[in-house]
Protein backbone atom coordinates (compact mmCIF):
# COMPACT_ATOMS: atom_id res chain seq x y z
CA UNK A 1 0.00 0.00 0.00
CA UNK A 2 1.22 3.25 -1.41
CA UNK A 3 0.67 6.40 1.15
CA UNK A 4 -0.53 9.94 0.48
CA UNK A 5 0.04 13.26 3.03
CA UNK A 6 -2.58 16.37 0.52
CA UNK A 7 -0.94 19.32 2.56
CA UNK A 8 -2.21 21.76 -0.37
CA UNK A 9 -4.87 24.07 0.24
CA UNK A 10 -4.99 27.77 1.17
CA UNK A 11 -5.15 27.81 4.65
CA UNK A 12 -7.83 31.22 4.55
CA UNK A 13 -8.68 30.16 7.93
CA UNK A 14 -5.54 30.67 9.55
CA UNK A 15 -4.18 34.08 8.16
CA UNK A 16 -2.09 35.95 8.29
CA UNK A 17 -0.22 33.03 9.29
CA UNK A 18 -0.72 31.19 6.32
CA UNK A 19 0.03 34.63 3.80
CA UNK A 20 3.19 33.22 3.14
CA UNK A 21 3.63 29.58 4.17
CA UNK A 22 1.47 26.51 4.19
CA UNK A 23 -0.27 25.47 7.48
CA UNK A 24 1.66 22.52 7.65
CA UNK A 25 4.76 23.97 7.75
CA UNK A 26 3.18 25.95 11.11
CA UNK A 27 4.12 24.24 14.64
CA UNK A 28 1.84 22.23 16.53
CA UNK A 29 3.10 22.25 20.16
CA UNK A 30 7.09 20.81 19.13
CA UNK A 31 6.82 19.60 15.95
CA UNK A 32 5.71 20.80 12.09
CA UNK A 33 2.16 19.84 11.30
CA UNK A 34 2.90 17.38 8.75
CA UNK A 35 4.54 15.42 11.23
CA UNK A 36 1.59 14.31 12.71
CA UNK A 37 -0.10 12.61 9.61
CA UNK A 38 3.47 11.88 8.10
CA UNK A 39 3.69 9.51 11.55
CA UNK A 40 -0.25 7.89 10.99
CA UNK A 41 0.83 6.60 7.42
CA UNK A 42 4.26 5.42 9.15
CA UNK A 43 2.58 3.99 11.93
CA UNK A 44 0.01 1.70 9.30
CA UNK A 45 3.90 0.16 7.94
CA UNK A 46 3.22 2.71 5.03
CA UNK A 47 6.94 3.52 3.76
CA UNK A 48 5.93 4.47 0.16
CA UNK A 49 4.60 7.61 0.37
CA UNK A 50 3.96 11.06 -1.75
CA UNK A 51 3.09 14.75 -0.14
CA UNK A 52 1.00 16.77 -2.66
CA UNK A 53 1.61 20.14 -2.16
CA UNK A 54 1.51 24.01 -3.84
CA UNK A 55 3.92 25.02 -6.06
CA UNK A 56 4.87 27.59 -3.62
CA UNK A 57 5.54 25.51 -0.75
CA UNK A 58 7.20 22.45 -2.24
CA UNK A 59 10.89 23.05 -1.49
CA UNK A 60 10.03 23.94 1.84
CA UNK A 61 8.95 20.62 2.40
CA UNK A 62 11.58 19.21 0.58
CA UNK A 63 14.00 20.81 2.86
CA UNK A 64 12.22 19.63 5.85
CA UNK A 65 11.73 15.92 4.59
CA UNK A 66 13.77 15.13 1.91
CA UNK A 67 13.46 11.94 0.33
CA UNK A 68 12.92 10.46 3.58
CA UNK A 69 15.83 8.05 3.87
CA UNK A 70 17.05 9.33 6.96
CA UNK A 71 13.93 7.70 8.25
CA UNK A 72 13.97 4.83 6.15
CA UNK A 73 11.23 5.53 4.26
CA UNK A 74 10.64 7.18 0.14
CA UNK A 75 9.16 10.88 0.04
CA UNK A 76 7.71 11.95 -2.84
CA UNK A 77 6.33 15.16 -3.99
CA UNK A 78 3.54 15.98 -6.21
CA UNK A 79 2.11 19.91 -7.49
CA UNK A 80 -1.40 20.37 -6.59
CA UNK A 81 -1.83 23.60 -8.85
CA UNK A 82 -4.87 24.62 -7.38
CA UNK A 83 -7.33 23.05 -4.35
CA UNK A 84 -9.44 21.26 -6.82
CA UNK A 85 -10.58 19.35 -3.89
CA UNK A 86 -9.38 16.19 -1.67
CA UNK A 87 -10.17 13.32 -4.30
CA UNK A 88 -8.01 14.95 -6.73
CA UNK A 89 -5.35 13.98 -4.58
CA UNK A 90 -5.74 10.63 -6.78
CA UNK A 91 -5.57 11.90 -9.80
CA UNK A 92 -2.54 13.87 -9.14
CA UNK A 93 -1.16 10.69 -7.66
CA UNK A 94 -2.61 8.59 -10.11
CA UNK A 95 1.25 7.41 -11.34
CA UNK A 96 2.45 6.85 -8.11
CA UNK A 97 -0.61 5.10 -6.96
CA UNK A 98 0.28 2.73 -9.93
CA UNK A 99 -1.48 -0.44 -9.81
CA UNK A 100 -1.44 -0.20 -5.78
CA UNK A 101 -3.61 0.35 -3.26
CA UNK A 102 -3.84 3.79 -1.21
CA UNK A 103 -4.48 5.31 2.05
CA UNK A 104 -5.01 9.68 1.66
CA UNK A 105 -4.44 11.69 4.83
CA UNK A 106 -4.97 15.20 5.16
CA UNK A 107 -2.01 17.06 6.19
CA UNK A 108 -4.11 18.93 8.94
CA UNK A 109 -5.61 16.00 10.74
CA UNK A 110 -3.95 14.71 14.02
CA UNK A 111 -5.04 11.03 15.00
CA UNK A 112 -4.07 9.26 18.51
CA UNK A 113 -5.31 6.80 20.25
CA UNK A 114 -4.28 3.19 22.02
CA UNK A 115 -4.67 0.10 19.32
CA UNK A 116 -4.46 2.59 16.58
CA UNK A 117 -1.53 1.13 15.08
CA UNK A 118 -2.24 -2.70 15.37
CA UNK A 119 -5.74 -1.40 13.92
CA UNK A 120 -4.48 0.90 10.80
CA UNK A 121 -1.39 -1.80 10.31
CA UNK A 122 -4.44 -4.38 9.76
CA UNK A 123 -6.53 -2.48 7.44
CA UNK A 124 -3.50 -1.49 5.22
CA UNK A 125 -2.32 -5.26 4.87
CA UNK A 126 -5.95 -6.51 3.44
CA UNK A 127 -8.01 -3.57 1.56
CA UNK A 128 -10.65 -4.65 -0.63
CA UNK A 129 -13.08 -1.39 -1.41
CA UNK A 130 -12.69 1.27 0.63
CA UNK A 131 -12.45 1.98 4.27
CA UNK A 132 -12.78 5.23 6.28
CA UNK A 133 -14.26 5.98 9.88
CA UNK A 134 -17.04 7.47 11.65
CA UNK A 135 -16.00 9.80 14.54
CA UNK A 136 -18.54 11.04 16.82
CA UNK A 137 -18.76 14.95 17.15
CA UNK A 138 -20.57 17.93 18.43
CA UNK A 139 -20.79 19.71 15.29
CA UNK A 140 -20.99 17.25 12.52
CA UNK A 141 -22.43 19.67 9.50
CA UNK A 142 -18.70 20.94 9.37
CA UNK A 143 -17.92 17.43 7.74
CA UNK A 144 -18.78 14.45 5.88
CA UNK A 145 -20.98 12.95 8.13
CA UNK A 146 -22.20 9.11 7.78
CA UNK A 147 -25.97 8.15 8.46
CA UNK A 148 -25.84 3.99 10.02
CA UNK A 149 -29.13 1.80 10.31
CA UNK A 150 -30.18 0.27 13.13
CA UNK A 151 -27.45 -2.31 12.39
CA UNK A 152 -24.82 -0.16 12.25
CA UNK A 153 -24.16 -0.27 8.57
CA UNK A 154 -23.37 2.98 6.44
CA UNK A 155 -26.56 3.76 4.42
CA UNK A 156 -25.49 7.21 3.51
CA UNK A 157 -22.91 9.99 3.16
CA UNK A 158 -23.33 13.80 2.74
CA UNK A 159 -20.94 16.44 2.66
CA UNK A 160 -21.39 19.72 4.96
CA UNK A 161 -25.19 19.03 5.29
CA UNK A 162 -27.09 21.45 6.82
CA UNK A 163 -28.85 19.16 9.31
CA UNK A 164 -26.96 16.37 9.76
CA UNK A 165 -28.82 12.62 9.77
CA UNK A 166 -26.16 11.39 12.75
CA UNK A 167 -23.19 13.43 14.67
CA UNK A 168 -20.73 10.74 12.74
CA UNK A 169 -18.10 12.93 11.09
CA UNK A 170 -15.75 11.08 8.77
CA UNK A 171 -11.85 11.95 9.56
CA UNK A 172 -9.27 13.06 6.90
CA UNK A 173 -7.80 9.41 6.89
CA UNK A 174 -9.16 6.90 3.71
CA UNK A 175 -8.17 3.94 2.95
CA UNK A 176 -8.41 2.34 -0.80
CA UNK A 177 -8.27 -0.52 -2.99
CA UNK A 178 -6.82 0.72 -6.46
CA UNK A 179 -10.27 0.85 -8.19
CA UNK A 180 -10.22 4.94 -6.79
CA UNK A 181 -8.16 5.62 -9.30
CA UNK A 182 -10.89 5.70 -11.74
CA UNK A 183 -13.46 6.83 -9.39
CA UNK A 184 -11.67 9.98 -9.05
CA UNK A 185 -11.02 10.40 -12.81
CA UNK A 186 -14.52 9.57 -13.24
CA UNK A 187 -16.41 11.99 -10.57
CA UNK A 188 -18.19 15.72 -11.06
CA UNK A 189 -17.35 19.01 -9.46
CA UNK A 190 -19.76 19.93 -6.78
CA UNK A 191 -22.15 23.01 -6.51
CA UNK A 192 -18.62 24.52 -5.14
CA UNK A 193 -16.11 23.76 -7.87
CA UNK A 194 -14.24 20.48 -5.77
CA UNK A 195 -13.75 17.08 -6.40
CA UNK A 196 -15.27 16.39 -3.19
CA UNK A 197 -14.02 12.85 -1.14
CA UNK A 198 -17.87 12.27 -0.18
CA UNK A 199 -18.36 11.81 -4.13
CA UNK A 200 -16.25 8.58 -4.10
CA UNK A 201 -17.64 7.40 -0.80
CA UNK A 202 -20.36 7.66 -2.27
CA UNK A 203 -19.76 5.57 -5.14
CA UNK A 204 -17.66 3.00 -3.13
CA UNK A 205 -20.86 2.10 -0.96
CA UNK A 206 -23.29 2.18 -4.17
CA UNK A 207 -21.37 -0.94 -5.35
CA UNK A 208 -21.28 -1.98 -1.80
CA UNK A 209 -17.81 -1.77 -1.26
CA UNK A 210 -17.36 0.85 1.69
CA UNK A 211 -16.36 0.02 4.97
CA UNK A 212 -17.05 2.42 7.58
CA UNK A 213 -15.24 1.57 10.55
CA UNK A 214 -15.90 3.98 13.95
CA UNK A 215 -13.28 5.34 16.05
CA UNK A 216 -14.52 5.07 19.51
CA UNK A 217 -13.93 7.22 22.71
CA UNK A 218 -10.29 5.80 22.88
CA UNK A 219 -9.26 7.56 19.87
CA UNK A 220 -8.45 10.95 19.05
CA UNK A 221 -8.94 13.34 16.37
CA UNK A 222 -8.22 16.67 15.86
CA UNK A 223 -8.26 18.73 12.93
CA UNK A 224 -6.13 21.97 12.88
CA UNK A 225 -7.68 24.36 10.23
CA UNK A 226 -8.11 27.29 12.27
CA UNK A 227 -6.03 29.12 15.12
CA UNK A 228 -8.64 27.82 18.14
CA UNK A 229 -7.98 24.18 16.79
CA UNK A 230 -4.47 24.62 16.12
CA UNK A 231 -3.95 25.77 19.79
CA UNK A 232 -6.16 23.07 21.28
CA UNK A 233 -4.22 20.59 19.47
CA UNK A 234 -0.92 22.18 20.81
CA UNK A 235 -2.61 21.64 24.14
CA UNK A 236 -3.21 18.16 23.72
CA UNK A 237 0.14 16.61 22.47
CA UNK A 238 2.30 18.83 25.52
CA UNK A 239 -0.33 17.25 28.00
CA UNK A 240 0.26 13.93 26.84
CA UNK A 241 4.05 14.08 26.28
CA UNK A 242 4.65 15.67 29.85
CA UNK A 243 2.35 13.33 31.32
CA UNK A 244 3.68 10.18 29.81
CA UNK A 245 6.67 10.88 28.61
CA UNK A 246 5.77 9.43 25.40
CA UNK A 247 5.52 11.64 22.35
CA UNK A 248 3.30 11.80 19.72
CA UNK A 249 4.53 11.54 16.15
CA UNK A 250 7.84 11.69 16.90
CA UNK A 251 8.84 10.45 13.78
CA UNK A 252 12.60 9.58 14.44
CA UNK A 253 10.89 7.08 17.08
CA UNK A 254 8.78 5.73 15.09
CA UNK A 255 11.44 4.49 12.31
CA UNK A 256 13.31 3.20 15.09
CA UNK A 257 10.65 1.03 16.60
CA UNK A 258 9.55 -0.20 12.85
CA UNK A 259 13.21 -1.31 12.16
CA UNK A 260 13.34 1.33 9.05
CA UNK A 261 16.58 3.20 10.79
CA UNK A 262 19.48 1.31 13.57
CA UNK A 263 19.90 2.53 16.81
CA UNK A 264 23.40 4.63 15.45
CA UNK A 265 21.34 6.70 12.92
CA UNK A 266 18.53 7.03 15.75
CA UNK A 267 21.60 8.63 18.00
CA UNK A 268 22.52 10.99 14.72
CA UNK A 269 19.29 12.27 14.77
CA UNK A 270 19.01 13.18 18.19
CA UNK A 271 22.09 14.41 17.99
CA UNK A 272 21.52 16.73 15.69
CA UNK A 273 18.53 18.24 17.60
CA UNK A 274 19.91 17.89 20.94
CA UNK A 275 19.28 21.24 22.00
CA UNK A 276 15.58 20.61 22.35
CA UNK A 277 13.76 18.38 24.46
CA UNK A 278 12.78 16.87 20.71
CA UNK A 279 16.02 15.71 20.10
CA UNK A 280 16.76 14.69 23.33
CA UNK A 281 13.82 12.69 23.99
CA UNK A 282 15.18 10.73 20.68
CA UNK A 283 18.40 10.17 22.16
CA UNK A 284 16.50 8.79 25.46
CA UNK A 285 14.68 6.33 23.40
CA UNK A 286 18.25 4.40 22.09
CA UNK A 287 17.84 2.53 25.75
CA UNK A 288 14.89 2.98 27.55
CA UNK A 289 12.87 0.12 28.43
CA UNK A 290 9.16 1.24 26.66
CA UNK A 291 6.65 -1.82 26.20
CA UNK A 292 3.32 -1.26 24.06
CA UNK A 293 0.32 -2.66 25.89
CA UNK A 294 -2.49 -4.89 24.14
P1 LIG B 1 -9.22 22.53 4.02
O1 LIG B 1 -8.94 22.84 5.45
O2 LIG B 1 -10.61 22.22 3.62
O3 LIG B 1 -8.72 23.71 3.09
P2 LIG B 1 -7.51 24.70 3.24
O4 LIG B 1 -6.29 24.01 3.79
O5 LIG B 1 -7.32 25.37 1.92
O6 LIG B 1 -7.93 25.72 4.36
P3 LIG B 1 -9.00 26.92 4.41
O7 LIG B 1 -10.34 26.28 4.45
O8 LIG B 1 -8.62 27.58 5.71
O9 LIG B 1 -8.77 27.83 3.25
O10 LIG B 1 -8.32 21.32 3.56
C1 LIG B 1 -8.09 20.19 4.34
C2 LIG B 1 -6.71 19.66 4.03
O11 LIG B 1 -6.60 19.23 2.68
C3 LIG B 1 -5.59 20.64 4.21
O12 LIG B 1 -4.49 19.97 4.76
C4 LIG B 1 -5.28 21.15 2.83
C5 LIG B 1 -5.63 19.97 1.98
N1 LIG B 1 -6.19 20.27 0.66
C6 LIG B 1 -5.40 20.15 -0.45
O13 LIG B 1 -4.21 19.86 -0.36
N2 LIG B 1 -5.96 20.35 -1.67
C7 LIG B 1 -7.26 20.66 -1.84
O14 LIG B 1 -7.72 20.79 -3.00
C8 LIG B 1 -8.08 20.82 -0.68
C9 LIG B 1 -9.53 21.17 -0.79
C10 LIG B 1 -7.51 20.61 0.55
Amino acid sequence: MKGIILAGGTGTRLFPSTIACSKQMLSVYDKPMIYYPLSVLMLSGIREILVIVTERDIELFRSLLGDGAKLGISIEYAIQDKPRGLADAFIVGADFIGLDSVCLILGDNIFYGDNFTKRLSKIAKDIQGGVIFGYHVTNPNEFGVVEFDKNGKAVSIEEKPIIAKSNYAIPGLYYYDNNVVEIAKSIKPSGRGELEITSIHSEYLKQGKLQVEIFGRGTVWLDTGNHKDMLDAAIFVEAIQTRQGLYVACLEEIAYRKKYIDKKRLIELGESLKSTEYGKYILSISDDNFFEGE
